[in-house]
């Protein structure tokens, strides 16, 4: 696959996308928007992938955000429509991925690019980044997203805080607060983002992706998180790998899953 706006590339089962813009410290514009709905699509559905390491290229930010320059001049209706394309096209496609999506957070992750990362299953900060959702300060709220996802992971006295002051705060600060999983050296952070994805590559693949099935299902207002575990749970001893799993365990060997 080749984009303008993002490197990517498969080895050993995990598809690095790096968003690539970085003289605009990787802002997310609409063209880069659209590379990332087709990447992680191509994901999804591809065998040769099981797992996603999303990072910003160069060593000053992950994402700065949405491309303020695309939408200075749009009215209500423009704004709306941005926010619902961008959150069905990559936010919630990210969530809802199938494969697990680490975001390693090298930099800035402010605005839409904090947004992205919360997107993902897991984040990963290097030391010195520094996460925000500024978009107050800019006469806007976050909206792909960022208000649900933010409150959902570190609670609304937090999350409003963070929207409300439109102040960045540190990695080791999201640490504390949950919105980060880690927080790695610079030189550690592909590393450690690779650590975990092997880890969970070794796992059942469709208990993965009913896991995140069910995980992502906590917070759905729409749903009874407890109904879609039942489903998911049943769902699983219909698979090979569950006869794999149980089998292997009886047999005291490491099981060798196929993710079917
Ligand atoms: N949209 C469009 N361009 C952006 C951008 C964004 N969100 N964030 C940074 N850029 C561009 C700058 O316009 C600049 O481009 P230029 O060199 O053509 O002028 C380039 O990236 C470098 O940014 P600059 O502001 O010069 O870097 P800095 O080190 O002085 O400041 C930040 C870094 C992150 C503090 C600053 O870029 C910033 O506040 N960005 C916007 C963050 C934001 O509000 N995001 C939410 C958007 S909804």
């Amino acid at each position: 696959m080749t984009y303008n706006n993002l490197l990517s590339e498969i080895k050993d089962q995990v598809l690095h996308l790096t968003i690539n813009r970085e003289s605009k410290l990787n802002a997310l514009n609409k063209e880069t928007l659209a590379e990332l709905a087709d990447a992680i699509s191509f994901a999804a559905s591809n065998e040769n992938v099981r797992g996603v390491l999303l990072t910003g290229a160069g060593e000053k930010a992950f994402v700065a955000g949405a491309d303020i320059s695309e939408f200075s001049s749009f009215n209500a209706e423009q704004g709306e429509q941005l926010a619902l394309q961008g959150q069905a096209n990559v936010f919630d496609a990210i969530e809802n991925c199938p494969k697990p999506v680490i975001a390693a957070i090298n930099g800035f992750a402010l605005g839409g690019g904090l947004e992205l990362a919360m997107a993902c299953h897991i984040r990963i900060a290097v030391s010195g980044a520094k996460l925000g959702l500024p978009e107050v300060s800019l006469g806007l709220i976050p909206g792909y997203g960022g208000t649900q996802r933010l409150t959902q992971l570190v609670g609304k006295g937090h999350a409003f805080e963070i929207i409300a002051t439109a102040d960045m705060i540190t990695a080791e600060r999201a640490a504390e607060i949950g919105l980060v999983n880690h927080v790695v050296a610079r030189e550690e952070l592909q590393a450690k983002a690779l650590e975990l994805l092997s880890k969970i590559i070794t796992r059942a693949p469709l208990a993965v992706a009913n896991a995140i099935v069910a995980v992502n299902a906590a917070t759905d207002p729409q749903l009874n998180g407890y109904e879609v575990e039942i489903r998911a749970f049943g769902n699983c001893f219909n698979t090979e790998d569950f006869k794999e799993g149980v089998t292997a365990f009886m047999e005291k060997r490491k099981p060798v899953f196929k993710g079917k």
